[in-house]
């Protein structure tokens, strides 16, 4: 046995991650002594807000520092509970019960596909898609089934549901959903997802809701799943603090299930890491009172997508759609890549080093429907936007010319 031996849960990862083109952008950006602007990220740019972080500093200066419940901390999980029924009210609210924190939304699908996924079973995950979906599926010896999300320039993406009923067979545990949507920015229409909602549970499928992005909605309306009162038959519920807060590093997401299942999953916690780290929960504590910033940070990331769509529109080799939701642009790069005989990936990499803009190839986001787009963030000064964009558009001009 040498330590070059990995399991095979180890061996089964196959995706690329976003880390990659930061990697790249870094090492441009030292060998050529050049500024890369950086589309690439998946996290807002400001800091976490004040309140949150004075109440993470007197906790750590009052000595709360040990380990906590696996559940996460009472107090925490009754807030997450209680702002979850002023959003969704419902007759049967949500108890705390129903609510464990973990380390990062990340951690929380882990869990979640922990609980349900045997070898062999099928989980059916949109594409394009998170990557790490399919990959935690593939580690646990499942097997994403990936249904191809319709995409045109009028109306962006649309979920395909007419596919799902034949996608489902014996062997399907789950249906992953991700609303708003990363990468596509798309904010899917609620008749969509309450069909999802239906056939899930009429199929008995458990749906995985993933609505890490749901305050990040600039047109139109989000359904959330918690909207259906009979959601504790069939669904697992992930959000958590990265995103809305400005929190990526705090780690710290939850889960919303039914009380049984989220015991279980407090089992598996309690097994690989303990607990949520414990000053950070008492500085998310403050986050549900921190919601005016919150919106300050949406107008801000309105404006930015508005100009960031208003550049891309100028280049005529990019088809693009104004995303709704997220903090992401999903521009159609499919004629470029025909006319330059490139793949994404290489398209995106020849931009990091020739124009100094880093971008996130659709392809990172499995499996195929990505191969035709660029993932652009645009949670990102907006003078960095506009001379981002007119940097690629130079340097698509410049390559179309070729
Ligand atoms: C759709 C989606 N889900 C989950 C996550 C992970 O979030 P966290 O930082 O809380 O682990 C991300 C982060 O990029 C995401 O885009």
């Amino acid at each position: 046995m040498s330590v070059d031996n990995f399991s095979t849960a180890s061996t089964s990862i196959t995706g690329e991650s976003t880390l990659v083109y930061q990697e790249a952008s870094r090492r441009v950006q030292k060998e050529k002594g050049i500024r890369v602007i950086n589309f690439g990220i998946g996290q807002p740019d400001l800091p976490t807000f004040r309140k949150i972080r004075n109440a993470a500093i007197k906790a750590l200066d009052e000595g709360f520092t040990g380990y906590t419940s696996a559940y996460g901390i009472d107090e925490l999980r009754e807030k997450i509970a209680s702002h979850l029924n002023s959003r969704y009210p419902s007759e049967r609210p949500i108890k705390k019960e129903e609510v464990i924190v973990t380390p990062g939304a990340k951690t929380a699908l882990y869990l979640a596909f922990l609980l349900y996924v045997n070898p062999g079973d099928e989980v059916i995950i949109f594409d394009p898609s998170f990557y790490s979906y399919a990959e935690v599926v593939k580690m646990l010896g499942g097997k994403p089934v990936y249904i191809k999300m319709r995409w045109t320039e009028e109306n962006g993406f649309s979920l395909n549901v007419n596919e799902l009923q034949e996608k489902i067979t014996p062997k399907t545990k789950m249906i992953v959903l991700n609303n708003p949507h990363n990468p596509t920015g798309m904010v899917f229409d609620p008749r969509e997802i309450e069909k999802v909602m239906e056939i899930a549970k009429e199929r008995k499928v458990i749906l995985l809701s993933d609505e890490i992005y749901d305050y990040f909605v600039y047109d139109g309306k989000m359904r959330s799943v918690l909207e259906d009162p009979s959601w504790r038959d069939y669904v697992i519920y992930v959000n958590g603090f990265s995103k809305t807060f400005s929190m990526t590093g705090w780690r710290l997401g939850y889960i919303v299930a039914k009380d049984k299942v989220v015991k279980k999953m407090a089992e598996l916690a309690a097994n690989i890491y303990t607990c949520p780290t414990s000053f950070a929960q008492k500085g998310a504590l403050a986050a549900f009172d921190s919601l005016d910033d919150v919106k300050d940070m949406i107008s801000l990331f309105r404006r930015r997508r508005d100009v960031m769509y208003e550049e891309l529109k100028k280049n005529k080799w990019i088809r693009v759609y104004k995303s709704q939701g997220a903090f992401y642009m999903f521009p159609y790069v499919g004629d470029i890549l025909a006319k330059t005989k490139m793949q994404v990936k290489d398209f995106s990499l020849k931009m990091i080093e020739e124009a100094g803009v880093t971008t996130i190839p659709g392809e990172v986001f499995p499996l195929e429907v990505g191969r035709n787009f660029l993932r652009l963030s645009f949670a990102v000064d907006e003078n960095d936007i506009r001379e981002g964009v007119r940097k690629i558009n130079e340097f698509v001009t410049g390559l179309m010319k070729e």
